[in-house]
């Protein structure tokens, strides 16, 4: 979930799956079949996914934050129909467990509600913490890191790549002079930076959502985990076997949804060339892309930028 405003810890430390009754009617789970959800979270949609299976299905688990597998383990983690694994869904076909086939895949992407309520997480410009934004706190580098390496162009090109901020120069030049004096560490020192740099308000918005946004995908390189998570989740998948994508912006949708245009439909003829030759076309998409219901609104705020769409493996 990319819930990028930051409610805070109204949604408490729990998380509230997100369009599950349509996710898992996506999968079509059988009983036997193995399914694997990428992004485990708190196990909303595994756990439903789990009591549709019979004593021979499987279910995969996989997050790239130990937080999230720690919880996996502790509540499937003796079940044998349930195997789990640390890392990043991009790398989903390195998994031995993986190799047999998959009936379907599920990637309910962005963050958890307790990765954006548990403070230390540095994702939240809300509370005073270590900039970290890390999902995966065993590696890469944290977002403070970013801002004391990166040249002052790679950082405004973050914040206008990820999160479309037109300011982002003046942004990356208040960074650049305010390191100079000392490293950016603390989440409360970047959001007041943006904050002063910019010197407005947008309604409720604070004017740092998108610089932490930015930073956020970048640090966890985000879109890239998208567009190899689907390729290898569609190596893996059984003729049949379904992928079921749920986004929470923009930049991931478009993403989604173009990479499952391009492996449904053949390539468009351009007036005045020849056709293009045509392609072995892997997937058939189902339906048009689903929201959530005006109910699941009011009751989880967090849904409400939620795209959910479902393909088939042809
Ligand atoms: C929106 S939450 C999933 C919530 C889950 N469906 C539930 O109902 O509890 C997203 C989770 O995916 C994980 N995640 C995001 N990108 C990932 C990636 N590329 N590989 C593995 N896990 C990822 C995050 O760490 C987070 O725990």
């Amino acid at each position: 979930m990319t819930t990028t405003s930051n409610e805070g810890a109204a949604a408490g430390a729990t998380h509230l799956p997100v369009m599950l009754d349509e996710a898992v009617q996506g999968l079509r789970v059988r009983e036997n079949g193995t399914y694997l959800d990428g992004t485990f979270g708190r196990g909303g949609h595994a756990r439903a996914v789990l009591a549709q299976l019979g004593a021979a299905g499987k279910l995969l688990l996989m997050d790239r934050d130990p937080a999230a597998v720690a919880h996996a383990r502790a509540e499937f983690g003796g079940d044998a129909r349930v195997a789990i694994r640390h890392g990043n869904f991009a790398d989903l076909a390195q998994w031995d467990a993986t190799a047999q086939g998959l009936d379907g895949v599920l990637f309910d992407l962005g963050v958890s509600s307790p990765q954006l309520d548990e403070a230390q997480r540095g994702f939240s410009f809300r509370a005073d913490a270590p900039l970290d934004m890390r999902m995966d706190t065993s590696s890469g580098i944290s977002a403070a890191q970013f801002l004391a390496d990166a040249d002052e162009d790679a950082i405004a090109g973050v914040l206008w790549r990820y999160g479309e901020e037109r300011m982002g120069r003046r942004i990356a030049r208040a960074i650049g002079e305010r390191r100079r004096e000392a490293p950016i560490a603390r989440t409360l020192e970047l959001a007041e930076l943006v904050e002063r740099t910019l010197g407005r308000r947008e309604g409720n918005k604070h004017p740092a959502t998108r610089t932490f946004q930015a930073l956020r995908m970048h640090v966890n390189g985000e879109l890239d985990a998208v567009e190899r998570g689907l390729r290898a989740a569609v190596e893996r998948l059984n003729s049949g076997g379904r992928l079921v994508v749920i986004s929470f912006h923009s930049l991931e949708d478009r993403a989604v949804k173009n990479f499952l245009r391009d492996e449904s439909r053949q390539p468009p003829t351009r007036r005045g060339l020849p056709p293009p030759p045509p392609m072995a076309l892997r997937l058939k998409t189902l339906g048009a892309a689903q929201l959530p219901g005006e109910k699941e609104l009011s009751a989880n705020p967090r849904a409400r930028s939620a795209v959910l769409r479902v393909a088939e493996k042809l």
